[in-house]
């Protein structure tokens, strides 16, 4: 055990979040600790990406608090939250279609309103040799894979101390995938808490301590990923189509 005590960064806590009449989250709890690499799992449609944006902000939980460094950030708007020091991969990216790579990083890099510079085109290029060559290659012309990597870099140009992804392993060839892997357990040990959405088990397995389990907008299971691969029937359950 290291001297200083661990801190929890994130802590939702009973959130039930709607889109118009519709009840989608319900009761959602879940708890990271600093430097923590955790995955919400599940089938498509049980609540993964509506809990990434409750977090930030984008559908604001009708119930329930969020604290983000013991503070209460579910009434904040997602500027606001993004300023705090959470970073957000949506599942569709939004990279800018007419900027290009290199511009659409330093877009981030002003937009980011934090002290802290951690992170530089350098580390970015470092954690992704694969950009250098594309950097003056327009958003629109880069590969589903080559966007993902930028919009991960983009995130950190905005130095978050916890970053979202949002189906980071999705549709990418199993080579790159491992190879996101690497890079997720990297940035993690520059110290960037991580809550990744993946579909992916053995992504899952791979790149994250702890799981929780989604299925009708509830947490069905929570544990380490060890736990749950191990499970037989939790998989079945919840996890394989
Ligand atoms: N913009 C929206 N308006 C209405 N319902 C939505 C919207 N987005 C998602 N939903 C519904 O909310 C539920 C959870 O969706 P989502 O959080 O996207 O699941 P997941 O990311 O696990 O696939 C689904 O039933 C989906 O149809
Ligand atoms: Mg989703």
């Amino acid at each position: 055990m290291t001297p200083e005590a661990i801190q929890t960064i994130l802590e939702v806590d009973r959130i039930d979040t709607f889109y118009g009449q519709s009840h989608v989250l319900q009761a959602v709890s879940l708890s990271i600790d600093e430097r923590e690499v955790v995955c919400l799992l599940g089938r498509n449609g049980v609540g993964k990406t509506t809990t990434l944006r409750s977090i930030m902000g984008l559908t604001p939980p009708r119930n329930g608090r969020i604290l983000f460094k013991g503070i209460d950030i579910s009434k904040k708007p997602s500027f606001q939250v993004a300023q705090m020091g959470i970073g957000y991969m949506p599942d569709d990216r939004r990279i800018f279609p007419d900027l290009t790579l290199f511009e659409n990083l330093e877009l981030a890099r002003r937009l980011s309103k934090r002290g802290n510079v951690q992170w530089t085109f350098e580390k970015v290029y470092d954690l992704f040799p694969a950009l250098v060559n594309l950097k003056e290659r327009k958003g629109s012309q880069l590969s589903g894979g080559e966007q993902k990597m930028l919009a991960i870099g983009r995130a950190l140009m905005k130095n978050p101390d916890l970053l979202l992804l949002d189906e980071p392993s999705e549709g990418l060839a199993p080579l790159i995938v491992q190879n996101l892997a690497e890079v997720l357990g990297r940035i993690r040990d520059e110290g960037v808490t991580i809550l990744l959405a993946d579909q992916n088990l053995k992504f899952c397995r791979r790149t994250s301590d702890r799981g929780y389990i989604l299925e009708k907008g509830m947490v069905q299971f929570q544990g380490t990923m060890e736990a749950i691969w191990q499970s037989e029937e939790i998989v079945k359950k919840y996890l394989v189509v």
